[in-house]
């Protein structure tokens, strides 16, 4: 058993030209490997630690916590970066790590950076309501909620988020929350709580869920990675990006990686190992395309890129990219009566903000809490469609109100994502208002809010985008993408719709699965993490359970 392995990690590292320097990799000895440290990678690793596997968790990214190695941290806490702060979430696009945290493969937006998305996302925590697993009668089964119930609760008891994240249960700049709920309640909407409440999604308005928990940003890197981390059968390589599957015919038998150094060589999994593609719905289409895998068009592309796809007759032609979908967002501002108050998010970072920095210290105030101070939700039907909204209602300059307004469940636009000469991948398609009916779903449940603003009593004058027509030209990315590599039962290589059966296993591969944003096959009625994270919890138990 143990020469021919050898034999074949030798072989495979010398045509991966790496033979003159040791791999740090225990080649041939892993259960398996997690392509991508993102919220779904850590969840489904550590689950799998906790089955007795041996995993290897792939991330092309660094560290954001000092834990896993991040050393740039606040100048009045050591232990804490910026991003760990819940109060420059608010501002996180300023701060220095933003550049390096985002990906610069992919058009769109995601973050290459251990944690994925949720070390630098806005921390908004939806936990999903009940119709997004079962109102759609194409919804696989085994997928319904009465499946995935128990998934979320395994997630919530570890990453529940929090609607009252300060020690003291007190909220802090309440300003903004306190002239919208008026404004809500006169226009007969029901303050719910998001948490408890997560079927409401009809003319209600909550305090934010985030995703915190102890004071700092949570997510799976704090609430997964430590566990999995106690394991001796744990290995985590961090700056270490997967370029392609190795395959023989329908078995993956390793990865080939670029470390850090920008050498490529082959980590090889034990007999019988299994690969996992966790890169987010950005990044896992061109470990696929660059595999073989997809529409012929993309490998054709990967290949000229200079990579060694398989040979063309092992090619599985299926709809990889095909079906992208991600929430549009239009932005909404109006001048309020409140004055808010912006922090100093600069006196934050140097310490010199000694009034909240003080609290914090107690873990309480101000920077114990994210950005938004209101989500909202709704809907409209046209035509027999029900399409969702969300409001993430956050104050700017003085007095002013700004809501991220996205259309969620129930559109149904969609777009294609592909990859270029270059490797890096591109939204071919635009996913946004594709179909008459989210264009007019779209500016009729804006001129309702128009109207509602406008109404002499409501205290509120629309700024800067005051008709639908211009409201709609804000149009910006949602960042929650999702289905390009759709989950379903119509295999996508008989000209269905679906790349990963309901076991989240790709078709036509032995021991390939996705797990993360790109199997989901529709859109989430709220912001995407924590759906992803449920999803990451139903799918290990999927996995290990089909041994
Ligand atoms: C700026 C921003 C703000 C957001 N705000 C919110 C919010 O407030 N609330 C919310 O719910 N959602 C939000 N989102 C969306 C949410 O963060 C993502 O949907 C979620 O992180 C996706 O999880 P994932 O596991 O599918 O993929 P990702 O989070 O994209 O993780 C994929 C990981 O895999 C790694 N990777 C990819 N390819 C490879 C490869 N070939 N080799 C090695 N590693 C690889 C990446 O570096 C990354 O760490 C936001 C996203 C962004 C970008
Ligand atoms: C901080 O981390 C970076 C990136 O990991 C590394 O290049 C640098 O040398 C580290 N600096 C110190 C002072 O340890
Ligand atoms: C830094 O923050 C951590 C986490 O909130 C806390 O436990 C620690 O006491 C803080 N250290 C200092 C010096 O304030
Ligand atoms: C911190 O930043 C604030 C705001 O930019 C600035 O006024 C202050 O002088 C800075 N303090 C230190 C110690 O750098
Ligand atoms: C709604 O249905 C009517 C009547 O069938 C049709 O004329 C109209 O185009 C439809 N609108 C949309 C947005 O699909
Ligand atoms: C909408 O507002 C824009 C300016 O923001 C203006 O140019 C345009 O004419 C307005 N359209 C209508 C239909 O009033």
């Amino acid at each position: 058993m143990w020469f021919p392995r050898v034999g074949s990690q030798v072989a495979l590292l010398a045509a991966a030209g790496a033979l003159a320097s040791a791999s740090s990799f225990k080649n041939g000895e892993y259960d398996y490997i997690i392509v991508g440290g993102g919220p779904a990678g850590i969840i489904t690793a550590e689950r799998f630690i906790e089955a007795g596997k041996n995993v290897l968790l792939l991330e092309q990214g660094t560290g954001p916590t000092v834990a896993t190695g991040a050393n740039e941290t606040l100048p009045w806490n050591r232990t804490l970066t910026s991003i760990d702060l819940p109060g420059l979430s608010a501002d996180v696009g300023s701060l220095d790590v933003w550049d390096e945290y985002l990906c610069s493969d992919t058009e769109g937006y995601a973050a290459c950076v251990l944690g994925g998305g949720v070390t630098i996302n806005y921390m908004v925590f939806v936990h999903p309501p009940e119709h997004d697993f079962d109102d759609n009668t194409n919804w696989p089964e085994g997928w319904k909620w009465k499946d995935l119930k128990p998934a979320a609760d395994r997630l919530y008891e570890r990453n529940p988020g929090t609607t009252l994240p300060s020690a003291d249960s007190k909220r802090y700049d309440q300003g903004l929350y306190s002239v919208l709920s008026n404004f809500f309640s006169n226009l007969g909407w029901t303050a719910v709580d998001m948490i408890t409440q997560p079927n409401e999604k009809y003319q209600v308005y909550s305090h934010p869920a985030w995703n915190i928990k102890n004071q700092v940003r949570a997510g799976p890197v704090r609430t997964y990675l430590p566990l999995a981390q106690q394991s001796r059968k744990f290995s985590l390589s961090l700056n270490t990006k997967v370029i392609r599957l190795v395959r023989e015919g329908s078995q993956v038998t390793g990865v080939e990686v670029q470390t850090a150094s920008g050498k490529t060589e082959i980590v090889t999994l034990a007999h019988n190992g299994r690969v996992v593609l966790a890169g987010g719905a950005l990044g896992t289409p061109r470990v696929l395309f660059n595999s073989g895998i997809g529409p012929k068009r993309q490998i054709e592309t990967a290949k000229k890129s200079g990579i060694e796809v398989p040979p063309k007759h092992e090619w599985i032609n299926l709809p990889v990219g095909v079906g992208l979908k991600d929430h549009p967002i239009f932005t909404i501002m109006a001048q309020t009566p409140g004055d808010f108050g912006i922090p100093d998010y600069d006196s934050i970072l140097n310490g010199s903000d000694t009034k909240d920095i003080s609290l914090y210290r107690k873990s309480d105030g101000l920077l114990t809490q994210g950005k938004h101070r209101m989500i909202f939700f709704s809907s409209n039907e046209i035509n027999g469609t029900t399409r969702y909204y969300q409001g993430s209602c956050a104050p700017s300059a003085g007095s002013v109100l700004d809501i991220t307004t996205y259309m969620t469940h129930g559109a149904t636009s969609s777009g294609v994502l592909g990859i270029d000469k270059n490797q890096k991948t591109v939204i071919e398609k635009s996913p946004y208002l594709q179909t008459a009916g989210d264009r007019v779903a779209a500016r009729s449940f804006i001129q309702s809010l128009i109207d509602d603003f406008n109404a002499p009593s409501s205290g509120f004058e629309l700024e800067t985008y005051t008709n639908v027509s211009s409201i709609i030209s804000t149009l910006s990315p949602g960042m929650h993408y999702t289905s390009t590599a759709k989950m379903g039962t119509d295999d996508g290589r008989k000209g269905g719709s679906s790349v990963v059966d309901v076991n989240t296993k790709v078709y036509g591969m032995d021991n390939l699965f996705v797990v993360d944003g790109s199997i989901h096959p529709d859109l989430p009625t709220g912001n995407i993490q924590t759906t992803i994270m449920v999803i990451a919890e139903a799918a290990a138990a999927r996995i290990l359970a089909q041994e």
